[in-house]
């Protein structure tokens, strides 16, 4: 019995644990991981160094349609390249979480992202998670997960995550989700929206291992009947 390679989208609000999840399920079944959010994340920290206003949609246009951001896979996870620089470490600031809805709501930006996110798929084999990517990126894709959980377990993950470095609460944070997902959802070019078929999975109380081993499941299976 043959598989063939298929595109996996996993879409769903911040927290809800898709890279984590996307990652791992693209390790076992040797695909190649891209995770959408870092490319937006990127635009926006490169803005930010360069001075360029995060409410200045066309300068950030501008910088979008210009800068070559590259995903490459490194020995903790996916490095992140804009215009060849080493930016991963940039990604998870403050200042970027802030402006980083802003930036992903603006159309040159989603235009310029989305042809590259195309790209990357065309040869299949691809586990791509975002917002967007099975409603608007790839429509076509052979499996499409929406991954979410309450807004409190999400805080309390990104929490952990933060560790030591922050001043910021749980509650606060718990704010700031809330906020993003608004964001996220109500803007009007490709708001984060489970698309018609695909898989609803709500990870709260679940382990990240029982969630990648149901997708890797049905991963195969849909591999095998195309
Ligand atoms: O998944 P993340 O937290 O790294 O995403 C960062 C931001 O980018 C988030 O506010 C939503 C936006 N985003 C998007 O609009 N479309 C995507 N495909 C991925 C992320």
């Amino acid at each position: 019995l043959t598989s063939h390679p298929i595109n996996i989208a996993i879409d769903g609000p911040a927290g809800a644990g898709k890279s984590t999840v996307a990652r791992l399920v693209a390790s076992r079944l040797h695909y190649v991981y891209v995770d959408t959010g870092a490319m937006y994340r990127a635009v926006t920290a490169i803005a930010l160094e360069r001075g360029i206003p995060p409410e200045d949609e066309d300068a950030v246009g501008r910088l979008a349609q210009r800068l070559r951001v590259d995903l490459r896979p490194g020995e903790e996870g996916q490095l992140v390249f804009a215009d060849g620089e080493d930016v991963t470490s940039k990604l998870r600031t403050l200042e970027v979480n802030r402006s980083v809805s802003l930036v992903a709501s603006y159309e040159a930006v989603r235009m310029k992202m989305a042809e590259e996110q195309r790209r990357m798929a065309r040869a299949k084999g691809v586990v791509m998670d975002g917002r967007d990517i099975g409603t608007h990126v790839l429509p076509d894709a052979e499996l499409k997960i929406f991954l979410t959980a309450t807004p409190r377990e999400r805080a309390l993950r990104r929490f952990k995550e933060m560790g030591e470095q922050t001043e910021i609460t749980l509650e606060q944070l718990e704010q700031e989700i809330v906020e993003r997902d608004r964001k996220d959802s109500e803007r009007e070019i490709a708001p984060l929206l489970q698309a018609p078929d695909a898989r609803f999975v709500d990870s709260t109380g679940r382990s990240i291992d029982q969630i990648v081993d149901e997708i890797v499941e049905w991963g195969r299976a849909a591999s095998r009947t195309i």
